[in-house]
């Protein structure tokens, strides 16, 4: 293991002793944390909700204009200050070779990061924990035999597990030990491990369910369905949604990459990592499009967060070696829950050793009780928080409201400030540039307008029309 023990400027020991063994190996990482629910469950329940492809297409540009300059913005924070997002953002304030020291209209974000690290991974190991239930339902074989479908299975599996407050509850809590079990021991011996055998094996699944998938009979209609835009179909709030699922399915805008940043070996050239990390997210969202959407559209209710759980077990059971496939589908869809879960909880506790100088063990103890007792809301959604509603929305839909679209751009755009403000650009652009590739020297200057321009300017009109939005709606009746 390549340790890193060095003195941090404050004149403390550095706490960063985790490097990433192979450059390979952080890709890995770093892929596995952004590929998860983000693609799979949550991408095709937003977009069906938003209309399909304009959205599509507004979440494809959002995603190139504003989500990887940050993601490369997120990675070179890390990478230039060794820290996780809190005290990264502390010292872009202070560490002279850094930073431009203190400006005007640029805040710490890092704590409201960590917040919003908390309110995601609580919420999003409750859904893992859905997902470990469908695993055991197929593992069991209690969606019927090979070959017979039986839709009746599907809904009432679902309906039983949302009712059952106290299961979603005991499920998410084994996703968050099983997670800080791996996050325990470290960034090599855990995450990269796991990283590094997981991702192959499900792209490969997923390329054969989506054959499947486009064979069923309604490819035509579903192809159109996410790749036509109707921009008609587009509502005021579609923007801030847009950046919202962006933000959340490339993991940036809580200092996740920052904390991955601060693992990176220094001669690792951040925007081409950054680059593929994204063009591979925006692939697999749309394979799982095209692995949903020709299901769904057949399905009389299909919106909402139960979308995916209810396609996906349709398509496994028509096929002839469903258990199987259905089995390591969702053993790998879990393992994904599993590396992105592991990349916010490594990141809480990141912040968390090195705000309160406690050690690793202390400090995934720590995270673990408090993340169950915030897992504890969205697990009793669909029981004993049934009755509570906001515009028809259930308490899970709420909290995934509330933290993805308001609370990731808010501290996506402290990012951005951060990185335009604070950073020095001498460092940045040190960073940025590679000798061996002019190219990167143009590519600069595009990176730096879109993060200081085009990401707080998107994200502040994704604002400002869901405020139009909701002002129509109040008065205009
Ligand atoms: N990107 C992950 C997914 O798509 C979720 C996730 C991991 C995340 N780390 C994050 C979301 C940090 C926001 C911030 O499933």
């Amino acid at each position: 293991m390549s340790g890193q023990e060095s003195t941090s400027t404050f004149g403390r020991p550095l706490l960063r002793q985790n490097v990433w063994a192979t450059r390979f190996g952080f890709y890995l990482a770093a892929i596995s944390s952004a590929l998860g629910l983000g693609n799979l469950w949550r991408f095709p329940f937003v977009t069906t909700e938003n209309g399909g492809g304009a959205f599509v297409f507004l979440y494809f540009g959002v995603a190139i204009a504003i989500g990887l300059p940050i993601l490369i913005g997120e990675l070179m924070i890390g990478k230039l200050t060794r820290r996780g997002a809190v005290a990264a953002f502390r010292r872009l304030e202070s560490d002279e070779d850094l930073s431009e020291g203190h400006r005007p209209g640029t805040f710490r974000a890092g704590p409201l990061a960590a917040f919003g690290c908390l309110l995601i991974v609580s919420y999003y190991a409750v859904v893992s924990g859905w997902v470990l239930h469908f695993l055991m339902q197929f593992a069991f074989g209690n969606f019927g035999p090979l070959g017979q479908a039986s839709g009746h299975d599907v809904d009432l599996t679902l309906r039983l597990l949302q009712e059952n407050g106290g299961m979603q509850f005991g499920l998410a809590s084994v996703h968050i030990v099983i997670a800080l079990v791996v996050v325990a021991r470290g960034v090599q011996g855990g995450i990269e491990r796991w990283a590094s055998w997981m991702t192959p094996i499900f792209v490969l699944l997923m390329a054969v369910l989506v054959m499947k998938s486009l064979s069923s009979g309604q490819t035509v209609e579903a192809l159109r369905f996410q790749f036509y835009p109707d921009f008609s179909r587009l509502n005021w709030n579609a923007l801030q949604q847009a950046i919202g699922h962006v933000f959340f399915t490339l993991s940036i805008g809580l200092g996740t990459m920052v904390t991955f940043g601060s693992y990176l070996k220094s001669e690792t050239h951040i925007p081409s990592a950054g680059f593929r990390v994204t063009v591979l997210d925006l692939v697999i969202s749309a394979v799982a499009g095209l692995l949903v959407f020709p299901v769904s559209l057949g399905l009389s209710a299909s919106g909402g967060p139960e979308l995916l759980f209810r396609s996906l077990p349709r398509l496994l059971q028509d096929l002839q070696s469903g258990w199987f496939v259905g089995v390591s589908f969702f053993v790998c869809l879990y393992l994904g829950a599993l590396a992105a879960s592991i990349g916010l909880f490594e990141s809480l506790v990141a912040n968390i050793i090195e705000v309160f100088r406690l050690d690793r063990d202390r400090a995934v103890w720590l995270t673990g009780l408090v993340a169950v007792a915030f897992a504890a809301v969205p697990a009793l959604s669909g029981s004993s928080l049934s009755h509570v509603s906001v515009a028809g929305r259930s308490v899970l839909e709420i909290w995934d409201s509330l933290a993805v679209n308001w609370l990731l751009p808010m501290s996506g755009l402290a990012f951005c400030l951060a990185v335009t403000r604070q950073l020095k650009a001498s460092a940045a652009t040190a960073e940025f540039q590679s000798d061996d590739s002019p190219i990167t020297q143009s590519l600069y200057a595009h990176w730096r307008f879109a993060i200081v321009w085009i990401g707080p300017i998107v994200i502040g009109l994704g604002f400002l029309l869901t405020l139009i939005g909701w002002l129509l709606k109040s008065f205009g009746g």
